[in-house]
């Protein structure tokens, strides 16, 4: 069955961004000029996703009015002649069909993913997290699905990370079936240094079979009360075989300062209109 939905969870308060987050989406700052959210929903939709079902949450209405059309501004732009904007603009509202469903509390990535079960229904969707940005020309979702058409199975995008960051990554382990790809076993939300069972973390880009909904429901709250999406992963395991595909390409964790950072750097520097004066100036910049 192809996997036509793709659920956002957006709901979170990103206070690691505070204060910028206290009244507007982290999801919302741009890597350049377009927001973080504009990058998962391409990746989305290079996989050949057809729905976007947001989860969001209160002061969230700048995504709804970023995928909505703007007559304003629109209307702005075409008397001022500048068409190729107005039709730049429009493309947006048009990627996908948006739906949005609201999480009245954040009470965890897991909660966010349940609050979709009515709207999916019984089919296979993917799961992206806007704060992992994939910059390599391949959707992230697509090496995903790719990996789904193969085994009819849930995958989950995965990162070979620095050992001493396993504690803040779900963290995996399994069998290596094919190059980059693993039938998994093994699964720890945050673990220590000692106790985590390899260095594969789970990055934000999954595909769930259907079946991942009873197991949420399932789910008790964990530490910080909330319900933990990687809980109802090791659950679902029990039941059907889960595997795991090394995602291609360079990731950056936007969801934090520093990578956010990075990337702004790094996305600056592939854009044409920029790069050879930005390029100048950060070299400037780090002599001194
Ligand atoms: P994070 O763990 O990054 O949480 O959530 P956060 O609130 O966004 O950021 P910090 O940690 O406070 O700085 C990962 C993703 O899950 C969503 C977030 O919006 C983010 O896209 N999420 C998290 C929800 O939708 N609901 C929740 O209850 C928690």
């Amino acid at each position: 069955m192809k996997v036509r939905k793709a659920v956002l969870p957006v709901a979170g308060f990103g206070t690691r961004f505070l204060p910028a987050t206290k009244s507007s989406s982290k999801e919302m700052l741009p890597l350049v000029d377009k927001p973080l959210i504009h990058y998962a929903v391409e990746d989305a939709i290079d996989a050949g996703i057809e729905q976007i079902i947001f989860i969001t949450g209160r002061g969230k209405r700048a995504i709804e009015d970023y995928f909505d059309i703007s007559f304003e501004l629109e209307f702005h732009l075409k008397f001022q002649g500048k068409d190729e904007l107005v039709e730049q603009m429009r493309k947006i509202s048009d990627m996908a069909d948006f739906v949005y469903i609201r999480q009245k509390e954040p009470k965890g990535l897991g909660h966010a993913v349940l609050r979709a079960k009515d709207v999916v229904g019984d089919e296979p969707f993917a799961v992206i997290l806007a704060d992992d940005v994939i910059q390599n020309g391949k959707s992230g979702t697509k090496q995903l699905t790719e990996v789904f058409d193969r085994y009819n199975c849930s995958v989950v995008g995965l990162e070979e990370v620095n050992p001493d960051d396993v504690s803040s990554y779900g963290i995996v382990s399994g069998v290596e079936i094919e190059s980059g790809v693993f039938k998994l076993d093994k699964f720890v939300e945050k673990p220590k240094k000692e106790e985590a069972p390899s260095n594969l973390a789970i990055i934000g880009r999954y595909i769930f079979t259907p079946s991942i909904f009873e197991e949420l429901e399932k789910t008790k709250p964990g530490a910080k009360g909330e319900i933990q999406l990687t809980d109802a992963i090791s659950s679902l395991s029990k039941r059907e075989v889960i595997y795991g595909k090394i995602i291609e390409g360079k990731r950056f964790d936007c969801g934090n300062k520093l990578g956010f950072l990075k990337a702004t750097v790094e996305f600056a520097l592939h854009d044409e209109n920029l790069k050879d004066e930005f390029e100048k100036y950060l070299k400037e910049v780090v002599k001194c």
